[in-house]
């Protein structure tokens, strides 16, 4: 049980990218494998990874959703089980506020599932505040038992993506995808639906680790907006590739169409 997809929908969902990253590591003997913006790990979960994984996002309630599948995805089956699919449930549900570590976890991949477009967005006070999304939908569980035991011995965590530092050794690989920056003008970058924004400040950070990632003979693959600021900054680190790809982010004012997407890496070019 090697490749399997993603069980969460997630904005900036790397899926489409799986090919391509696959062809780019095709014979790479890398060590261990960092997924510090996991996201929905769509690159974790396509592929067999050698050694040790380590998977981080600062998003509490998506790492702590991994961490319940991780450790008893029958005690999250159990309360998404308990839960029905129509709008009146879905508001009821949105509205409840668990304790319990595994009904947590239920929750958020109930309202995954239902929501409109599967965006995680919460208000100030930090209450998922997206509405129903018209299509009742039940969430996968037997996907989940799959799910928890490809997430056996991997290390995950809630944590900023720069601690990932001191763990980073020779031959490691590092698959970087942050969220896109949200510019002053907005142009070239799409709406930011999570909690966190990623500032200029922030890419100048990941630009720090990825230096730090090549002084260690490591590798790294970091996809990015398309637009001069991002060329700016990352152009020195290594190859620089230009990849198209559909957007899918949705909604009554949303873009939708093909948008180009930046890859940068330390991966040398085969013949
Ligand atoms: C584009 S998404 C990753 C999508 C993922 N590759 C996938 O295929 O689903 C970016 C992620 O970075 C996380 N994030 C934002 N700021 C962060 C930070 N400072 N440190 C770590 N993770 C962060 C967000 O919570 C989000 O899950």
């Amino acid at each position: 049980m090697a490749q399997i997809t993603s069980f969460i929908r997630w904005a900036g969902g790397k899926s489409w990218l799986v090919p391509y990253v696959k062809e780019l590591i095709e014979g790479l003997d890398y060590n261990n494998y960092f997924e510090p913006f996991m996201g929905g790990a769509s690159i974790f979960f396509s592929m067999e990874h050698p050694h040790q994984s380590y998977l981080s996002d600062i998003n509490p309630e998506l790492v702590n959703t991994f961490c319940a599948i991780k450790d008893d995805p029958q005690a999250v089956i159990s309360f998404i089980k308990g839960y029905r699919s129509d709008e009146e449930s879905y508001y009821k549900i949105r509205r409840s506020n668990p304790k319990n570590y595994f009904e947590i976890a239920a929750r958020f991949l109930y309202l995954n599932a239902n929501s409109f477009n599967g965006i995680y967005r919460v208000n100030r006070q930090g209450q998922y505040n997206v509405p129903y999304g018209k299509k009742e939908k039940n969430v996968n569980c037997d996907r989940l038992i799959e799910i928890s035991e490809k997430l056996q011995n991997v290390d995950i965590q809630c944590q900023d993506f720069y601690k990932i530092r001191d763990l980073i050794n020779k031959r490691d690989l590092v698959f970087l995808d942050p969220p896109y920056t949200v510019s002053k003008n907005n142009n070239h970058f799409f709406i930011q639906y999570n909690q966190h924004l990623f500032s200029l400040d922030d890419q100048y950070r990941l630009a720090d680790l990825i230096e730090y990632i090549i002084s260690q003979n490591a590798w790294f693959i970091l996809t990015n907006a398309h637009n001069s600021a991002i060329l700016e900054i990352f152009q020195s680190t290594g190859r620089v590739i230009e990849k198209e790809r559909k957007s899918l982010i949705g909604g009554k004012n949303a873009f939708r169409g093909n948008v180009q997407e930046y890859i940068f890496t330390n991966i040398p070019e085969r013949n």
